[in-house]
C-alpha cells in the first residue's frame, strides 16, 4: 500500500468559529494539524488581547482528550485598535498575527477596514512591533466583477501597503489569482502567501455544474482554469512563500443552501488528503512536506513541528455532512470518494 509520511502540518488559516459548531469542526483540525492560525471574524470580532485569549480558552476546553494541538491566535484589526494593543499583542506568546479584512469583503467583515490610508498609524506599529498582517485581499467596490476582485486589490491596495511599509511581514491569504501569485513572487521576503485546498482543487466551472453549488461558494471566489494552474504551480514550486492555509470555514448547510447563501468551503474534515490529491495530480507530492509543515512555521518563526503524520492511498467516502440532523455542516466532496486517508 502507498504511504506517505509527512513532518505534522499546520493550518496557516482556519475559521473554527465558537459555541457548538466550535465542537463539531475542532477535532478535525486537532487531528491532522499540530497548529493552527485561528481567525478572529467571530459575531462580534476578536479584536483584542484579551477577548483572544478567552476565546483562546474556549478551544482548549473544547478539545478531545490528550489532544496536544496548539491554537495561534489573531486579532481582528479595525479602525479603532489601537496602538497599545498591537504592542500587547506583541508581547503576548499567543497573538501570532493581525487580521484585516476590508469592510464588507466577506463573512463577519463589517467592522473591517473601509480606508487603507486611516489605519497608517496602526500599519507602522505592526512593522514596529514585528507582527505579520494577515489579509484577505479583494477590493469591496460592487462596481468591480467579483472575478477581478483580488488582482484589483494587488493593483492598489497590496502595491500601497508595501510602498508604504516595506518591513511589514504580510501573508496575503487564500491566493486564488495569477496576478496574486506574480506580485507575491516578486515582493521581498516578508511577503507571503496561502492557498486553500478548493482553490486548487477546482475552477469556478465547480460553482454552476448542471445547476448552482452553493459548496463551492467561498471568498475570494473560485478562478478561472488559468488562475488555478498558476496556484498548483506556485503550490507545489517549493517557493517558501507559498504554503498551507485551509481558510475551511463551516457555516451550517441551511445558510448555504439558501436563496443568499453565506461564503464558505468546509474542509478541515479531510484537509491534508485535499492537498494531497491536488499535489498527487500535479505529481508533485514531494513538495507537499514543505508546503504543508515548513514554510508556514518559518515565515511565523516557530519551530517546526518534530511529530510525523501517515497517510495511506486507501479511499473513503466523505459523510453527507457532520453534526447532527438539524444542525450541520456539508464538507467539501460530500458524498465523494477521496483517495488518502491518514492513518
Ligand atoms: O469564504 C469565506 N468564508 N471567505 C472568508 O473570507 C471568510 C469565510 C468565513 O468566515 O466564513
Ligand atoms: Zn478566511
Amino acid at each position: 500500500m502507498k504511504t506517505l509520511t509527512l513532518i505534522k502540518p499546520d493550518d496557516w488559516h482556519i475559521h473554527i468559529r465558537n459555541g457548538a459548531v466550535l465542537k463539531t469542526v475542532l477535532p478535525h483540525t486537532a487531528k491532522q494539524f499540530a497548529r493552527a492560525i485561528i481567525m478572529p471574524n467571530l459575531k462580534p470580532p476578536v479584536t483584542t488581547v484579551a477577548q483572544a485569549l478567552a476565546y483562546r480558552d474556549e478551544i482548549l476546553q473544547a478539545l478531545p482528550l490528550r489532544s496536544s494541538f496548539t491554537p495561534l491566535m489573531t486579532l481582528y484589526l479595525t479602525a479603532q485598535t489601537a496602538v497599545s494593543e498591537i504592542k500587547k499583542a506583541a508581547d503576548s506568546e499567543y497573538i501570532h498575527a493581525f487580521k484585516m479584512y476590508p469592510a464588507g469583503a466577506t463573512t463577519n467583515s463589517d467592522a473591517g477596514v473601509a480606508n487603507i490610508s486611516g489605519i497608517y498609524p496602526l500599519l507602522a506599529a505592526l512593522e514596529k512591533n514585528d507582527l505579520p498582517l494577515l489579509i484577505h485581499g479583494e477590493v469591496t467596490d460592487p462596481n468591480c466583477d467579483i472575478f477581478d476582485r483580488e488582482r484589483q486589490f494587488v493593483d492598489s491596495t497590496l502595491t500601497k501597503i508595501t510602498n508604504n511599509f516595506p518591513n511589514l511581514r504580510i501573508v496575503l491569504e487564500h491566493v486564488t489569482t495569477t496576478e496574486a501569485v506574480d506580485f507575491v513572487i516578486n515582493a521581498g521576503s516578508n511577503m507571503a502567501a496561502t492557498i486553500t485546498p478548493q482553490h486548487l482543487l477546482y475552477n469556478r466551472n465547480a460553482l454552476l455544474a448542471g445547476g448552482l453549488r452553493p459548496h463551492y461558494y467561498c471568498l475570494p471566489i473560485l478562478k478561472r482554469e488559468s488562475h488555478r494552474q498558476s496556484l498548483i504551480k506556485a503550490a507545489t514550486s517549493g517557493n517558501p512563500k507559498f504554503f498551507l492555509g485551509t481558510d475551511s470555514a463551516p457555516h451550517l448547510t441551511h445558510t448555504k443552501e439558501n436563496a443568499c447563501g453565506c461564503a464558505g468551503c468546509y474542509s478541515a474534515h479531510a484537509a491534508i488528503e485535499l492537498y494531497a490529491e491536488a499535489f498527487e495530480h500535479a505529481e508533485a507530492l514531494d513538495k507537499l512536506e514543505g508546503f504543508a509543515s515548513f514554510y508556514g512555521a518559518d515565515f511565523y518563526r516557530l519551530p517546526r513541528n518534530t511529530d510525523t503524520i501517515s497517510l495511506t492511498k486507501t479511499s473513503w467516502r466523505v459523510p453527507l455532512y457532520y453534526g447532527d440532523e438539524a444542525n450541520n455542516i456539508t464538507p467539501l466532496k460530500a458524498g465523494e470518494e477521496i483517495n488518502w486517508k491518514i492513518l
